[in-house]
């Protein structure tokens, strides 16, 4: 009972939070192609599927930029990913970033040396 009353209490905090932090940011006005509600949980997925930080992909200070060349390298990723989902016959996203990335700004095209089950030499 106690645990229910302080989650409910917390449930205005939680309320007020979300909000504001959408606020922080200006509009977006350079997207072809994701919407604002898809904006910033793509930009965080993106850094954790790459190990990298926002200016990897953006000029510092200028996030509508195009001038960083990995922005528009991440841009045919997206398309990419967009082509291979639509491809699976339930119309589920199953292609992600991180399945190719895992946490590198290059995939791995072959497994690394030590690997298991590799055929005898
Ligand atoms: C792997 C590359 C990449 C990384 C890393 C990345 N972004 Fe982006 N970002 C993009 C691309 C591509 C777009 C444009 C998307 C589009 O055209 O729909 C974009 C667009 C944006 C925009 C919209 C700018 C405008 O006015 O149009 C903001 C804001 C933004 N990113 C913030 C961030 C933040 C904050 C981070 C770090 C948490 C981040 N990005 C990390 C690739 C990246
Ligand atoms: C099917 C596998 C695959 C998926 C899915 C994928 N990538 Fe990639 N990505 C690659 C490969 C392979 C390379 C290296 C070859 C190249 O640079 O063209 C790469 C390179 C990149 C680079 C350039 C890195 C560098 O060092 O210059 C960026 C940026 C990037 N990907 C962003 C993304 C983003 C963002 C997504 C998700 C929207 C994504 N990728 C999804 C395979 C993938």
């Amino acid at each position: 009972m106690r645990i229910a009353i302080l989650l409910l209490s917390l449930l205005p905090v939680f309320a007020q939070e979300a909000p504001k932090a959408e606020h922080k940011m200006p509009a977006p006005k350079n997207l072809k192609l994701l919407t604002p509600d898809e904006l910033m949980p793509a930009m965080r997925s993106f850094t954790v599927a790459l190990g990298v930080k926002c200016d990897f992909c953006h000029v510092k200070g200028d996030f509508a930029s195009d001038e960083n060349p990995h922005k528009d390298v991440a841009r045919h990723m997206i398309e990419l990913a967009r082509d291979v989902n639509a491809k699976f016959p339930d119309g589920k996203r199953h292609v992600t970033c991180y399945t190719c990335h895992r946490g590198a700004e290059e995939p791995a095209t072959a497994p690394p040396e030590d690997a298991p089950n590799q055929a005898p030499k």
